[in-house]
């Protein structure tokens, strides 16, 4: 199994357009402290991809990953779909971008479906434009190949029923299972080997604990170092939990638990407020200590 790092931030990026606390602007003096926003992409065979989440900057990741390049005729792309690990923006709002597509397949949960595709979100926008179609994804249960010719096989881990700001107030729609953040659990049948990817993470279910316990690779939210940062840095008056996000550190913090797994572990999803954003922070050593990695991007994991 073939993974590339497309980004490794959260929603607006590092450094952030309107944001000047010392991450950002330490990401502006150090270009190469910049992170596009948290996106994933996975070989399903030789010539065809899968991105997790589409990001606000698809155009710039498909342009830096040269496996995602059109070719050899001027409009075959090796993009087969988009899997959408949830319906926030920062992993939807990049679907507007493809809209110059034939057609474009989304594999998803049906809450995800719903708010994504229906009137309150992409769904009528974008109907002009293209055709999008959705795929329901499996649950573990019963992980289903990626594509026809794919050795590797996918499930969603159902996380939380956390909806985006944009969807609070919704009624649920016809779809709606109530699925609206998941993980997903990634295995190549060829080599038995197993990744995890879930940059959304509230809560830690046992069903994550189950997808975790044999994989070989997790690639983790990682959003806020510690459950007070948002409110420590002005940019909520909620803790990291309460938004959503797991912090890193902590006696709840995600990096305990990594530990205790034989998988390589990495965080991405970093805010802008997270210290690791900083590669000269101690928060570093802390994480190396515990034999955990922060995701960069344009890294390439071959499992
Ligand atoms: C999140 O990860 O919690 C969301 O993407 C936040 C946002 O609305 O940007
Ligand atoms: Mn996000
Ligand atoms: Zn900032």
């Amino acid at each position: 199994m073939l993974l590339k790092v497309l980004g490794t931030a959260a929603g607006g990026g590092v450094p952030q357009w309107n944001c000047a606390c010392p991450e950002c602007s330490g990401a502006r003096a150090h270009p190469r402290r910049r992170r596009r926003h948290a996106s994933l992409a996975v070989r399903a065979a030789e010539g065809r991809w899968y991105v997790v989440n589409a990001t606000p900057d698809i155009a710039d990741q498909i342009e830096s990953c040269p496996e995602l390049h059109p070719g050899p005729e001027p409009r075959r792309t090796p993009l087969a779909g988009v899997i959408l690990t949830d319906a926030e923006l920062d992993h939807t709002l990049g679907i507007a971008r493809l809209r110059e597509a034939d057609r474009l397949e989304l594999l998803t949960t049906g809450a995800v479906r719903d708010a994504v595709l229906g009137r309150q979100h992409l769904g009528e926008l974008l109907s002009p434009y293209t055709d999008l179609t959705w795929c329901e994804l499996p649950t573990s249960g019963r992980p289903e190949p990626l594509d026809a010719d794919s050795t590797v096989h996918i499930s969603a881990v159902p996380l939380s029923g956390k909806r985006p700001r944009y969807a609070v107030a919704v009624p649920a729609g016809p779809g709606d299972d109530g699925h609206w953040v998941s993980a997903l659990r990634l295995t190549d049948r060829a080599t038995g080997r197993t990744a995890v990817y879930a940059p959304a993470l509230g809560t830690w279910p046992d069903a994550l604990q189950h997808a975790v316990a044999d994989a070989d690779c997790v690639i983790l939210d990682g959003t806020f170092w510690d459950d007070d940062e948002p409110r420590r840095t002005g940019i909520s008056a909620r803790t990291a939990t309460a938004m959503g996000h797991l912090p890193v550190d902590g006696p709840d913090g995600t990096a305990r638990r990594l530990a205790s797994l034989p998988a390589r572990c990495l965080y991405t999803h970093l805010n802008n407020t997270n210290p690791l954003v900083d590669p000269t922070a101690p928060q570093h050593k802390v994480l190396t200590r515990m034999g955990l990695e922060v995701a960069a991007d344009g890294m390439e994991i071959t499992l």
